[in-house]
């Protein structure tokens, strides 16, 4: 193949530089919708006209799953994606590379485990109650923004169940810092240069204020659990009670983690955990009040459902799981996942050089005609019987995948399954299914804006 762009040899199809100039305010404005577009008119693995680093979109259940499992040693996170992100949440788990990950993921492992997991369906439901309260409190059918209630509410259940904090008078702040400063960090991640982080730019202020807003919490939280340590004599026959701060503090007694790491995991963790998580339930919530067949299903499987074991709670709730992936499958919030080649490789066919970046993406997967049919519409049932499961990858795979994605069932699943027993949501006339906005998650345009009515 001949060079595509200032003499980078084109290994895969894919637009020339021309092409690709066109559509730069596409690009910044919408770049998921570019990657759908590019895929659509060049096949699964494109190469972009991009000479440092050489870019590949590979977007077939083969490539992604070779550069994600099976070859995936050959891939690094040192891309532009987690080099923004690193901005706001430092060198944490989600951005870390490979040797630093080895280290870390064993001390925050155990904060995860299935029988701390028990643990987080009564944290989940007083949220939820919560939210119901100051719905209720207003009038019958007033139409409500739910988008902020998801945010603050994934933030709370995420402050309680890992780091022991009440994190419910400070909610509204920390979910606005986190947005605002993951606003700043996609804006850098689309531009090719930005300034330096010491320049006093309006971006750079809003990140810094950010910043010291988040460095807050960690402070308090921290000094929160230092002041009031989990106490073992307390309580004998449960270790469940030991959480994510507690991890990292003793691992820090161990010499295994220093204060910057300790600050870099917990900031990690509150982006990682609550936007995630809400961008899920927001969209599931918009989805589910224009199909109200649908959601009358998941309010009458909900009446059913009772007791407070993990298995046997989420095993009650089966068609919610259902309508829950199906939002995963359309909308996944995590809808970019970029890896750095760090030799050469061919992906199903075509030559990947050593040092390329290889964008995959969950949103456009889950789109694949070849894999999912009719795959633009809502349909939970596809999640009842067997499904690709190799293909549907909201939690990533491999050994990186998301270590909160049991976390998220619980918390996603039960809390639709609260919200849906109790209220009917539906759109004032006039009104459907917002427009998305990728940013770090996939946003819904103006909020999800939803009449709310209390079911008889
Ligand atoms: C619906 C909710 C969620 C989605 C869609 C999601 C998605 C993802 C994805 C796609 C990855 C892999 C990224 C990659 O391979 O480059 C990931 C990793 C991660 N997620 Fe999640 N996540 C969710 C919820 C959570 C929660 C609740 C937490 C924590 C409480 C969390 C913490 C993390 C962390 C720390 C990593 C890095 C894991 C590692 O590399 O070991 N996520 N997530």
């Amino acid at each position: 193949m001949p060079d595509n762009f200032l003499g980078t040899p084109a290994t895969a199809p894919g637009p020339m530089g021309p092409e690709m100039l066109k559509n730069f305010a596409l690009i910044r404005r919408n770049p998921l919708e570019y990657l759908f577009k590019t895929w659509r008119s060049y096949g699964d693995v494109v190469q972009f006209p991009v000479p440092k680093p050489p870019s590949y979109l590979v977007n077939s259940a083969s490539g992604v799953r070779h550069v994600l499992v099976n070859n995936a040693k050959n891939y690094d996170k040192s891309t532009i994606q987690y080099k923004a992100l690193s901005l706001v949440t430092g060198t944490g788990l989600l951005t870390a590379d490979t040797e630093l990950w080895r280290t870390r993921r064993p001390i925050i492992q155990p904060a995860f485990h299935k029988k701390a997991l028990d643990e987080l369906i009564p944290v989940t439901k007083a949220a939820a109650d919560r939210i119901l309260a100051t719905i209720d409190a207003k009038a019958t059918g007033t139409v409500t923004d739910l988008d902020p209630f998801m945010l603050a509410s994934a933030l709370e259940v995420v402050g309680e169940f890992l780091f022991g904090s009440d994190l419910t008078h400070d909610a509204h702040q920390i979910t606005s810092a986190t947005l605002d400063a993951l606003e700043v960090v996609i804006k850098r991640a689309r531009v090719p240069l930005s300034p330096p982080q010491s320049i006093p730019t309006p971006g750079n202020r809003v990140l810094k204020r950010s910043l010291s807003t988040l460095n807050g919490a960690v402070d308090s939280i921290v000094g929160t659990r230092s002041a009031t340590p989990f106490n073992e004599d307390l309580i004998k026959d449960s270790k469940s009670t030991r959480n994510l701060v507690d991890y990292l503090l003793d691992a820090s007694s161990e010499s295994k983690i220093d204060r910057d790491g300790i600050r870099d995991e917990i900031v990690t963790f509150i982006i990682a955990g609550h936007e995630t998580v809400a961008s899920a339930l927001s969209w599931s919530l918009a989805l589910l009040a224009a199909h109200p067949e649908i959601q009358s299903a998941v309010a009458s499987e909900a009446q059913y459902a009772n007791g407070d074991e993990l298995d046997s709670r989420l095993s009650q709730l089966p068609y919610t799981q259902a309508v829950f992936n199906e939002t995963l499958r359309l909308y996944p919030p995590a809808w970019l996942i970029t890896r750095k080649s760090l030799g050469g490789d061919s992906i199903d066919g075509y030559e990947i050089p050593s040092g390329a970046l290889v964008i995959t993406s969950p949103a456009l997967l889950h789109r694949h005609p070849d894999i999912w049919s009719d795959p633009d519409s809502f349909k939970p049932d596809r999640f009842l019987g067997s499904y690709p499961r190799e293909s549907f990858i909201p939690f990533g795979a491999g050994l990186r995948q998301c270590i909160g994605k049991d976390f998220a069932y619980v918390e996603g699943v039960i809390t639709l399954a609260a919200l849906c027993e109790r209220i009917e949501f539906s759109y004032p006339p006039g009104h459907g299914v917002p427009a998305s906005d990728p940013l770090v998650t996939i946003r819904p345009v103006g909020g999800v804006k939803l009449r709310a009515n209390r079911r008889s």
